[in-house]
């Protein structure tokens, strides 16, 4: 269903191509910027600016904090030609996922050679702290497991083969290098890495599913990401995948209502996840991460 086809790419492509300089239309990196994380384009040298809405095949994204355009300009202190994507798109907002991955094909198109995608996340492992950054190591594409993968449908031969692996989808090189800029920032104590499990939202988990994911080996929960790096794995660029932890996730059941029950699990109250928490959190790191992306940048 809504299949992108390589002529509906190829629009896109073109209408880019008529306004880029030369120095812009071969993009060495693609960033995606997560829920917040958009100021990173402050810092993009030479920008052009596309918003959604202009570029042909390209949805609109409709969530708050999210607004859409894509930014192509140089990037860290030995220019590196770099496309932004500021604002995504969410599967829970009613695009089929190779809508939501439209943009990354783009990027394949246009020959780019590495991904660096982020999010916003909830932390679901109890040694992370809200501000905290994962590189993502792994993932669990949960709603891709169960039918909602953005590669099914007649393979896009042009792209990459019908089974591409996802075992060696995030490229040990590149989550080396997040190391070495935080060290250069004097920031390593921030840094962990984990296991990101892609769930559609848009509710948030409730404890008990908060409870399954750590279960099965999630560090960190979103809904985002993971769609966008198996497309861009299936046509062989390089992902880097960083969550930002916004918040930690509510784990304990609730007995409050037991008389029974122990003490320590009545008196545990812990706050639900809300979006304007997620966005401040994000705030509160954002420059950080921003200065984080370009170190790495400038070492790829
Ligand atoms: Cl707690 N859950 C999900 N699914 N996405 C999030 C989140 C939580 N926090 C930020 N994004």
């Amino acid at each position: 269903a809504n299949a992108a086809t390589i002529k509906d790419l190829e629009a896109a492509r073109s209408f880019l191509c008529q306004s880029l300089p030369e120095n812009l239309v071969q993009p060495k990196v693609g960033i995606v910027c997560g829920s917040g994380l958009g100021g990173l384009v402050e810092i993009i040298k030479n920008k052009q600016e596309f918003a959604y809405s202009e570029i042909p095949g390209f949805v609109t994204s409709t969530v708050q904090g999210h607004a859409g355009k894509l930014v192509f300009g140089l990037l860290g202190d030995n220019d590196v030609p770099t496309v932004c994507m500021v604002g995504r798109f969410h599967f829970y907002e009613g695009f089929a996922l190779t809508q939501t991955t439209f943009p990354i094909r783009l990027m394949a198109l246009l020959k780019v050679g590495t991904l660096i995608v982020t999010n916003a996340a909830g932390g679901l492992n109890p040694a992370f702290k809200v501000g905290d950054v994962c590189i993502i190591e792994d993932h669990i594409n949960l709603p891709g497991m169960t039918g909602n993968n953005p590669l099914i449908g007649p393979n896009m031969d042009d792209f990459g083969v019908r089974f591409p692996p996802m075992s060696d989808a995030y490229c040990p090189r590149l989550r080396r290098l997040v190391y070495d800029a935080a060290k250069k920032m004097g920031i390593p104590k921030f840094l962990h890495e984990g296991v990101y499990v892609f769930v559609s939202g848009p509710s948030y988990e409730s404890k008990a599913e908060c409870r399954l994911l750590r279960s099965i080996g999630a560090d960190v929960v979103g809904m985002s990401t993971i769609p966008e790096v198996v497309v861009a794995r299936h046509c062989n660029i390089k992902v880097l995948g960083l969550s930002l932890v916004t918040n930690m996730v509510v784990v304990h059941r609730d007995r409050r209502s037991d008389p029974d029950a122990p003490f320590e699990d009545k008196v545990v109250e812990e706050r639900a996840a809300n979006h304007a928490e997620v966005l401040q959190a994000a705030k509160d790191r954002a420059q950080d991460l921003q200065t984080l992306v370009k170190y790495i940048v400038e070492m790829i």
